[in-house]
């Protein structure tokens, strides 16, 4: 068993690194950045190469035996209480000016998560929890929602860098979740859409080919707002891997049903 920290302490700092983060970030919003691209349609700000870096100095410093994998350095340390760390989630919108953009960090045990924070700086909001004390929004208890039905649902997804290139573009799921539910969001920020379905805001959310840092803090949000995750197949979830269903728990197998449909891994049932 690791040298787990104590969870209390450990989701103190994690907030208080994640919020120096969120105040830089918010420096460079709506600045003249400096963008370079890492493929087609995948932008790099200087403000994510600083906020990773002052992210990994306050992590050195607090907890210097954590392993830390962090979207835009070389991992570090081993062991298996890692930090996973996305400086900015959501950088196309930063790099244009608009608000959905988050720090994401969170301590995971292996497949556990222990802490996570998500810090949305423009929108004025921060996401925390540990595990097993609960989620909050703005330090006010969050849950998820009490949505049962997929119609009346309002839904979030996201759409991969490779879209351009790849047939798996999510285009199928997002034309079958339109059609059954109120409605469908592209935020823009994965860390942001999970921590809005932990606070109810959105009902269900799934998307594939994300990485850990994009997942690992919403992830434990949503399991200590009271929902639920799975992989596509409505299998165990591990957030560390690319691909992930979030939902309130009340709609989840449905949320499974319509993406199997969607992606022709289930038939369709006879009208
Ligand atoms: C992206 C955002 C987006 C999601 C992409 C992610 P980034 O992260 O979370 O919502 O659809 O798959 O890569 O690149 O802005 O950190
Ligand atoms: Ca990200
Ligand atoms: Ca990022």
């Amino acid at each position: 068993m690791s040298d787990r920290p104590d969870l209390s302490q450990a989701l103190a700092t994690a907030r208080a690194i994640a919020e120096e983060a969120a105040v830089l970030a918010l420096e460079g919003y709506r600045s003249d950045l400096q963008i370079q691209k890492k493929g087609e349609i995948d932008l790099l700000t200087d403000y994510d190469l600083r906020c990773e870096a002052l992210i990994r100095a306050r992590l050195a410093d607090s907890f210097p035996k954590h392993a830390v994998v962090g979207e835009e350095g070389q991992d570090t340390g081993s062991g298996s209480l890692v930090w996973y760390v996305d400086p900015i989630d959501g950088t196309t919108n930063y790099a244009h000016g608009h608000p959905n953009f988050s720090v994401s960090i969170a301590l995971y045990d292996g497949a556990v998560g222990l802490v996570g924070v998500v810090a949305a700086p423009a929108l004025g909001v921060v996401w925390s929890a540990a595990k097993g004390m609960g989620a909050l929004r703005n330090d006010v208890p969050c849950r998820v929602s009490r949505c049962d039905e997929l119609t009346e649902a309002l839904c979030a997804t996201g759409f991969p860098y490779d879209r351009r290139t790849t047939e798996d573009d999510n285009l199928d799921e997002f034309h079958a979740f339109l059609k059954c539910t109120q409605g469908i969001r592209r935020g823009g920020s994965a860390a942001i859409d999970l921590a809005m379905v932990a606070d109810g805001t959105f009902d269900a959310y799934w998307e594939q080919r994300l990485n850990p840092w994009d997942m690992c803090a919403g992830a434990l949000l949503i399991l200590e707002a009271g929902g639920r995750l799975s992989d596509y197949q409505g299998g165990p979830a591990d957030p560390r891997t690319g691909r992930l269903v979030a939902t309130n728990g009340r709609l989840h197998e449905a949320v499974v049903e319509v993406l199997g449909r969607a992606r022709g891994e289930v038939e369709s049932r006879p009208r």
